[in-house]
């Protein structure tokens, strides 16, 4: 696996890759990997000849009051986890690299970035987009993987594909649990044992909603009030959002279909969790 930090390096590399006529997938990523990021580098190699990670723990994503300066890094430990899962460039340019002096240029997908977890973390997706709209530029994948963990994300990511006729295919990969039914997250690693055990919950209450729909039970809001009650029983949680929303345009739905995004975001102490069901997927 060959380590490249320079953006100008990173371009061409890519290039070269395709004039050999070699494919070029893109994992995204912050680093801090688990075996859900894992996931993500092996559905890559099903799918391109070269597999190109970035790890590149994005600034202009991050609130003034969020985990930026404490979001774990360890570099060393993450090459040794792509070199193992097959991956073929690691991309892990400095912030001065990707936001050189006065760079000013944001993308913006309007409608999207400002509901569920853009509530709560304004300008967290203009970061996510500028960043990724910058990563597909400088790496030209024909593909790029993404987790269904950030399902908004991978909505709004593939709406900007869709909108700039970026050319590439957006493929979004199911989440990946710890056997007990945590989502996989980077932000784990900050959970006490005792949050550890309350952040259950999120599994739990999806469980819940996941079996009352297979039941027949389709009204959104029974089903938020289920949510509501199991999320309120656990005393170390704080709700930031439980919702039911429609894939397209994630507005709250009356009744449920399949597609439908039933999405929760719970604080369990410090840490804010994410995890969501695709109504009628296996999940
Ligand atoms: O999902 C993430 O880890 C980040 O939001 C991403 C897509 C790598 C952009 O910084």
């Amino acid at each position: 696996m060959r380590t490249i930090i320079s953006a100008a390096e990173m371009k061409a590399a890519g290039q070269a890759e395709r004039a050999a006529g070699r494919s070029v997938g893109l994992v995204p990523t912050m680093g801090a990997l688990h075996d859900g990021h894992l996931s993500l580098v092996r559905a890559c190699r099903e799918r391109a000849d070269v597999v190109v990670v970035s790890l590149f723990v994005n600034p202009i994503q991050f609130g003034p009051n969020e985990d930026f300066t404490r979001y774990p890094r360890d570099l060393e430990r993450d090459a040794g986890l792509l070199r193992e899962a097959g991956a073929h460039i690691l991309f892990a340019p400095e912030a001065a690299e990707m936001y050189p002096a006065g760079f000013r240029t944001r993308v913006e997908i309007e409608g999207l970035q400002d509901k569920l977890c853009g509530a709560s973390r304004p300008g967290h997706f203009r970061g996510v987009c500028t960043v990724v709209l910058k990563l597909f530029h400088l790496v030209e994948p024909a593909v790029a993987v993404f987790g269904q963990k950030d399902a908004q994300q991978a909505i709004i990511l593939k709406r900007m594909t869709r909108d700039l006729d970026l050319g590439l295919v957006i493929d979004v990969r199911p989440i990946v649990r710890e056997t007990d039914g945590l989502a996989m997250s980077s932000r784990n690693a900050y959970l006490s044992p005792k949050e550890r055990a309350a952040a259950l919950v999120l599994s739990r209450a999806l469980g819940e909603v996941r079996a009352a729909v297979r039941q027949g039970t389709l009204d959104a809001a029974v089903l938020k009030a289920r949510m509501a009650s199991i999320l309120a029983a656990e005393p170390l949680a704080r709700v930031d959002y439980a919702a039911i929303v429609d894939p397209e345009g994630l507005d709250p739905v009356a009744e449920v279909r399949a597609g439908d995004l039933v999405a929760l975001a719970v604080h369990i102490g410090r840490t804010r969790l994410i995890d969501n069901w695709v109504v009628d997927s296996k999940g």
